[in-house]
């Protein structure tokens, strides 16, 4: 359900935690570039959610700068999209703090991200990545987002948000925050590692052979394809065929994903296949989509000063919708503002 006394708005956000991988193109960037133009589009780096686990204080901005280069490179425009990085807009903070004082304790130990990377550490994490969701609604809600275009595993974080606006909303007897709409589409919601299927694909990964990372070479992701776990049956005919099929059905959806088309598509054009047709094939689409966008995020890394550049004209342009949402927000709450 999408509400429609907002203007429609997309948020969304990566964070700068290690190199962009195919599961960040296909599951959000390239959605992100389909996005824009259709409606107001904002993109952000989300640095402050990236240190709720340890950062190099170094490598924290050079990956900052990574994912802006991405974004870039994969077709974001600063004229038709902002693009910024979160800790230059403080309001996200500020908001973040009092969806603190909203959520509820019993609403965060649901979330199965947070259960997932805690494990049996949750004693260690910090108090940061336990909060992390409510920040992220602070994120997408300081800006009145309609709609945000995520990979599947940030389905619970989104729907955590309109909790959190449905509660703020209902607490101090307004309607001042959307009920925002995950868009969560396209056959790319969850990419897989390569080597184990029922596993995503993810940045931080053990070995750099499960992941196709937005900057590896041709050679390399040709190589990693190759090497790719699959089961001995060649592709099935029909896409019902791939149904306990995790590493095939992974490798033909990242196809479609890549191809602009469906897993039905796929299998139509390639029925039985084995996998020394497939592989090869998907690995050249994969070069002949990548290769493109890594030399422009190559060249873009090249001067990091343009790079800083875009995202201080994207943060003014940022602030400039959220410092009016957030005084707003303190009015509500009865903060006291001497001006
Ligand atoms: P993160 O890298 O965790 O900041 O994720 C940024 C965006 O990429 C989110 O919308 C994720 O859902 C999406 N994403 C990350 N990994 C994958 C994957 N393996 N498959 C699909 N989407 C993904
Ligand atoms: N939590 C998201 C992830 O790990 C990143 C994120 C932070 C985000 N804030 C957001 C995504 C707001 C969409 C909207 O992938």
């Amino acid at each position: 359900m999408t509400d429609t006394t907002f203007t429609p708005r997309v948020f969304s956000g990566i964070k700068p935690s290690g190199g962009l991988t195919l599961g960040n193109y296909l599951g959000a960037i390239k959605r992100f570039v389909g996005m824009q133009g259709q409606m107001e589009t904002i993109y952000c780096v989300v640095d402050m959610h990236a240190i709720t686990v340890w950062q190099d204080p170094k490598e924290l901005a050079n990956m900052t700068r990574e994912v802006a280069a991405g974004y870039l490179a994969a077709g974001l425009d600063p004229s038709q999209s902002i693009l910024f990085n979160q800790s230059q807009v403080a309001a996200h903070a500020e908001l973040g703090w009092i969806f603190n004082c909203v959520a509820r304790v019993g609403w965060m130990n649901r979330m199965t991200q947070f259960k997932d990377k805690a494990g049996s550490n949750a004693e260690k994490v910090s108090l940061g990545l336990y909060a992390y969701p409510s920040l992220m609604a602070a994120d997408i809600l300081l800006y009145h987002a309609t709609h945000v275009p995520v990979g599947e595993d940030q389905k619970q974080h989104v729907e955590l948000t309109r909790d959190i606006a449905a509660k703020f909303n209902h607490d101090y007897k307004t309607d001042f925050f959307p009920m925002t709409t995950p868009v969560i589409e396209g056959p790319a919601m969850r990419i897989m590692n390569l080597r184990d299927g029922t596993k995503k694909m993810s940045k931080s990964g053990e070995s750099d052979m499960e992941r196709i990372n937005m900057t590896d070479d041709a050679d390399k992701i040709a190589k990693k394809f190759k090497k790719a776990k699959t089961d001995p049956e060649p592709l099935p005919e029909t896409v019902e065929g791939l149904a306990d099929r995790p590493e095939a059905r992974n490798l033909v959806e990242i196809y479609a994903a890549l191809d602009d088309t469906t897993p039905e598509a796929v299998i139509a054009q390639y029925p039985g296949a084995g996998w020394g047709t497939f592989k090869p094939a998907l690995a050249d689409l994969a070069v002949a989509k990548l290769a493109p966008i890594s030399e422009e995020m190559a060249r873009l890394m090249d001067d990091p000063a343009e790079i800083d550049r875009i995202l201080a004209v994207g943060s003014d342009k940022a602030r400039a919708i959220a410092e009016p949402i957030l005084k707003k927000t303190y009015d509500i709450v009865g903060l006291l503002r001497s001006s």
